[in-house]
């Protein structure tokens, strides 16, 4: 259902105080109005955008929170380096519906001397938590203390992180907490390339080896509907991903819900892929469709 604004102004309001923003909220749905949130690190893309769009059809106000959160980085990985550009990201999302931008300071979101953490199991334990532990706890953690300061009534995940979405939507559930998740469709580069604040990292090579990873996923769904077994295709995702000069991290076909081998049909499975192109790590995956 199609929304109206009430206000035409384009321009969002910058927040940076968790209790001011909880106040607008709070207020906003006191007014009867129904709000939306994308929580994102920000370097907005098209992906990024595109969940702020959604937002803005199914609510009459949007939070879009940029916080480029410590605790989901590992060390050595690329914290630091991790792209910021705050003016650019307004300017992506202005006029596309978004209400509000967060963007807290770091010891708004952690104070001082913080000891809470929260550790999420099951969907979590796999994949991007085996290869970077306290990565999910990371992102649980920020995604709760985020969902804290914007009382939004729905918050809208990428397809992208397939896996992010099941942990959250897991810490939703365990926790009860008040919110509902809307998952959307991964935005591509017109080469298949998943959208991502890492493509900036690739250098021209790499890019153009970028698209082994969509390639792969093309080349499991094929397989995967001519009914092959799974072995075969993983290794066949494997192979590909291997002749671009991928180094392959896993390339996997799971149950999408539970990312354990698929069942016997019918199931609902999707295949995940994990790759490094010299220090750029890259993920991507495609929801297969149910074979009987
Ligand atoms: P970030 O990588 O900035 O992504 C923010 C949101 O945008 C996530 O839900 C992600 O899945 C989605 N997204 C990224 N690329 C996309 C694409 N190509 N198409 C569609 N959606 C895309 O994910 C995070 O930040 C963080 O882990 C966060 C949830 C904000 C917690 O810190």
């Amino acid at each position: 259902m199609a929304r109206v604004r009430a206000d035409t102004a384009d321009e969002p309001t910058i927040v940076a105080d968790p209790d001011r923003m909880h106040r607008d909220v709070l207020a906003a749905r006191g007014r009867g109005r129904r709000v939306g949130f994308v929580p994102t690190m920000g370097a907005l893309h098209a992906g990024h955008v595109s969940l702020v769009e959604r937002a803005a059809t199914e609510c009459d106000d949007v939070a879009v929170s940029i916080f480029v959160n410590p605790t989901q980085f590992g060390p050595g990985e690329d914290f630091t380096r991790y792209p910021r550009s705050l003016e650019a990201d307004v300017a992506a999302v202005a006029g596309r519906g978004a209400t509000w931008i967060f963007a807290p300071h770091a010891d708004a979101i952690y104070p001082p001397g913080c000891a809470t953490r929260i550790v999420v199991d099951g969907p979590a334990r796999r994949f991007e938590g085996e290869l970077r532990p306290g990565h999910f706890s990371g992102v649980a953690t920020v995604v709760c203390r985020l969902f804290l300061a914007v009382p939004a009534d729905v918050a809208y995940f990428g397809a992208k992180d397939w896996q992010q979405t099941l942990v959250v939507k897991r810490m939703v559930r365990d926790l009860g907490l008040p919110v509902e998740i809307a998952v959307c469709p991964t935005i591509r580069e017109p080469d298949g390339l998943a959208m991502s604040s890492r493509n900036a990292y690739l250098s021209g090579d790499d890019r153009t080896r970028a698209t082994a990873l969509h390639e792969s996923l093309v080349l499991a769904e094929r397989a995967w509907r001519a009914g092959e077994p799974v072995t075969a295709i993983e290794q066949t995702m494997r192979k590909h991903l291997a002749s671009r000069g991928v180094a392959v991290d896993y390339a996997a076909i799971v149950d999408r819900e539970s990312l354990e081998p698929p069942s016997k049909p019918p199931a609902d499975a999707v295949a995940l892929v994990a790759g490094r192109l010299g220090s750029t790590r890259l993920i991507d995956n495609l929801l297969l469709p149910r074979r009987g």
